[in-house]
């Protein structure tokens, strides 16, 4: 069977955008893969050098996780600091990771510019590690979004150049896996953008009815079309987009033909909107705060995640040390 390897940085809680960009497709592929996800929390050092109570934001992903649906009796769920395997690789990948390819990665470079007094080590190297994570399992699967198309490319570079150095067919090349043909972008609702945790336009998993409708009633929009059939503007693509993600698509043929014709009702569309939102979120929302109040649950899920994942990794860092010829343990 092969393998499928994801993670999310635990620097909050999940939104609209990481569920549809990834997680249900975490969700999927349990059903179909060797699955591995888990929690990146060596990553998240990378912009949260102190982290307040890290072990209470992996928790909190964890339980997300298992609230979206992803079960630990199909996929294996851990946290990326409980295998120390992967940090031994990562040592070997960043030896052939050179500073100029590092340099170029645009997150690096939008990092560079959002955190000028923490430019660090571990910014830069971060599609090492990110390679590191995938390889260790010999994933060929990678479900993220459309952002992480590049942090892809150096994962699949610094597997060849791990088979070129050492002359041996040893690493595949992983690839992004998406739903749809395309990879989906959830668009955030203040007028441009993605929808992202640092973009403060999030709707997040586990936020109740009341906020939830507050946030969309607020989103942007402009007076509406005066001539049949005109194009939208993204505020009101972004929309369109949203509604295209959660409603059914008579819901959406009806609001856009609304549009079409210059009828339409933004108030009433967001109202719709917020309730469809709240359909999805409500029974997961419910499910988050269960799972969260079973600590003993959440802890042996983790457990169970890391025995399975250092077992795989350690595999992985036996050959790969041998390879090397470093002595194999
Ligand atoms: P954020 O942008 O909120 O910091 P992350 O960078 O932690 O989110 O992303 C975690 C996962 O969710 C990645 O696979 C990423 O591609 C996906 N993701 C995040 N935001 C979106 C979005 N707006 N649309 C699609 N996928 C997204
Ligand atoms: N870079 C990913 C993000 O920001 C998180 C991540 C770390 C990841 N390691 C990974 C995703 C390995 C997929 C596979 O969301």
């Amino acid at each position: 069977m092969e393998t499928v390897v994801s993670g999310i940085r635990p620097t909050g809680n999940l939104h609209l955008g990481n569920y549809f960009g990834a997680v249900k497709s975490f969700v999927k592929m349990q059903n179909e893969y060797n699955c591995y996800f888990f929690i990146a929390d060596w990553h998240s050092l990378t912009t949260h050098p102190h982290p307040e109570n890290i072990r209470r934001s992996v928790k909190t992903i964890l339980a997300e996780y298992l609230a979206c649906g992803i079960d630990p009796e199909k996929a294996t769920i851990y946290i990326q600091s409980d295998v120390r395997e992967v940090a031994e690789l990562y040592l070997y990948l960043n030896m052939n990771a050179y500073l100029g390819e590092l340099e170029r990665v645009t997150s690096f470079k939008d990092k560079v510019r959002s955190q000028p007094n923490n430019v660090n080590a571990g910014l830069l190297t971060y599609p090492s590690l990110m390679a590191a994570d995938i390889i260790i399992h010999k994933a060929v699967k990678v479900p993220v979004g459309k952002d992480q198309e590049q942090n892809m490319e150096m994962a699949r570079k610094f597997a060849r150049r791990f088979n070129t150095i050492y002359g041996i067919e040893y690493f595949s090349e992983p690839a992004s896996f998406h739903l749809s043909e395309k990879a989906v972008k959830v668009p955030g609702l203040d007028g441009s953008g993605k929808m992202g945790k640092s973009e403060g336009n999030a709707i997040y998993l586990v936020d109740d009815e009341k906020t939830i409708r507050k946030k969309v009633m607020k989103a942007v929009t402009d007076s509406g079309p005066t001539e049949p059939n005109s194009e939208k503007p993204e505020a009101i693509i972004n929309l369109f987009s949203l509604m295209d993600i959660v409603s059914t698509p008579d819901t959406y043929a009806y609001f856009n033909d609304k549009y079409n014709s210059c009828e339409i009702c933004y108030g009433d569309m967001k109202k719709q909107l917020a309730e469809d939102i709240n359909a999805f979120c409500t029974p997961i929302r419910e499910r988050i705060l269960e799972i969260a109040a079973d600590e003993a649950y959440m802890e042996k899920v983790a457990r169970m995640g890391a025995e399975k994942a250092t077992e795989s990794a350690a595999k992985t860092l036996r050959e790969v040390r041998e390879i090397i010829g470093f002595k194999a343990y």
